[in-house]
């Protein structure tokens, strides 16, 4: 692995290890992942420390969940040869990088992000904010710069957060000097997928996920189960096609597209049941996860792998977090050459 010597642009992303990741997480981010992990040099970072910031009362849950975020990376085909998943915390430079940026904003600017706000409200925060909280957009700028990403691919809740690092990019490189990168967002092909009770987003506070390690049985239930037309009650009734999840599914999973106009077709007509709608879907989700059953299933056998990767992967990404912290520091005046001429 010549990574290093390579001219290839480099993408950084990465999630947060609360819990299993799911078919949201597909579209709208890992997909886009394992299309370019051969054009870019890809590094997938394990947020633990920023999962801190709304679950530091339970900071056991990580450690499984670490473990548990990888093997869902390698079942939709993130290959450990080609991308580099590492855990957050374990690159001291990104809080260092972190340090140093939060004199880059204000607090209100921080108020003022969509993102920030919206889950302020959701976690109540809004009368007892923790400081973490708040200034955790600093942190995912860090993680981000630390690597001089040019691509990072994210659901469209995130566009807020590349905003904010693309602002401390510019001051950084305005004030110091121009080490920083400044990265552009890339949305997967469905920016959002709708939870399966037709909330816009599938959350896992909410529970209305599909995972990616669901078996069949779980995946036939949760369809069975899944929020379609409110306003149809007979078959013969036409149905809405459009805000419908069911077919918003569909349209992302289902590689038989003829299927799928038919379907849209005869339910506008009324000459479709939902419970067709939804055996068609059940089929096509488990037809799209069974190779990656299998590839996970691969891998629950050598557990000892799963660790081998993140230890690789968090070596090589703190070698490159180390050099862009050395440039920072240099840009900054504060790399103090007379103290570490001791070491
Ligand atoms: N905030 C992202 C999420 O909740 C996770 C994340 C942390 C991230 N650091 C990142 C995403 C850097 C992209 C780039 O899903």
């Amino acid at each position: 692995m010549t990574r290093k010597m390579t001219e290839k642009k480099r993408i950084l992303t990465g999630d947060r290890p609360t819990g299993r990741l799911h078919l949201g997480h597909y579209v709208g981010s890992l997909s886009n992942r394992v299309k370019l992990q051969d054009s870019y040099e890809c590094y997938i970072l394990i947020a633990d420390a920023q999962a801190l910031t709304d679950h530091f009362e339970h900071p056991d849950i990580l450690q499984k969940n670490i473990r548990e975020v990888v093997k869902d990376y390698l079942s939709v085909g993130i290959d450990p040869e080609k991308s580099t998943i590492f855990v957050q915390s374990m690159i001291p430079e990104i809080a260092e990088l972190a340090v140093f940026y939060l004199n880059l904003v204000t607090v209100a600017r921080l108020q003022r992000n969509p993102t920030v706000k919206d889950e302020m409200r959701q976690k109540g925060f809004e009368n007892n904010l923790p400081a973490g909280f708040l200034v955790y957009p600093v942190h995912q700028a860090a993680d981000i710069t630390a690597f001089k990403a040019d691509l990072v691919p994210v659901g469209k809740d995130q566009l807020p957060m590349i905003e904010q690092t693309n602002e401390i990019v510019r001051r950084f490189n305005s004030l110091y000097k121009k080490v920083l990168v400044e990265p552009e967002a890339l949305l997967g092909d469905f920016a959002r997928l709708p939870g399966t009770d037709g909330q816009a987003k599938m959350s896992k506070s909410i529970g209305n996920c599909i995972y990616l390690a669901d078996d069949a049985e779980a995946v036939k239930k949760k369809v069975m189960r899944m929020y379609t037309d409110p306003t149809r009650l007979r078959a013969t009734d036409p149905g809405h096609v459009e805000g419908n999840p069911v077919f918003t599914y569909h349209d992302a999973f289902n590689p038989n597209k003829a299927e799928v106009d038919d379907l849209k077709d005869r339910y506008r007509k009324g000459a479709v049941g939902d419970v067709e709608v939804k055996k068609c879907l059940i089929e096509a989700l488990n037809h799209f996860l069974e190779p990656l059953r299998e590839r996970r299933a691969r891998y629950e056998q050598d557990e000892k792998k799963i660790d081998e990767i993140i230890i690789e992967g968090t070596r090589q990404a703190r070698v490159v977090a180390r050099e862009t912290m050395a440039q920072v520091r240099s840009a900054m005046h504060i790399d103090y050459p007379f103290l570490s001429k001791g070491e």
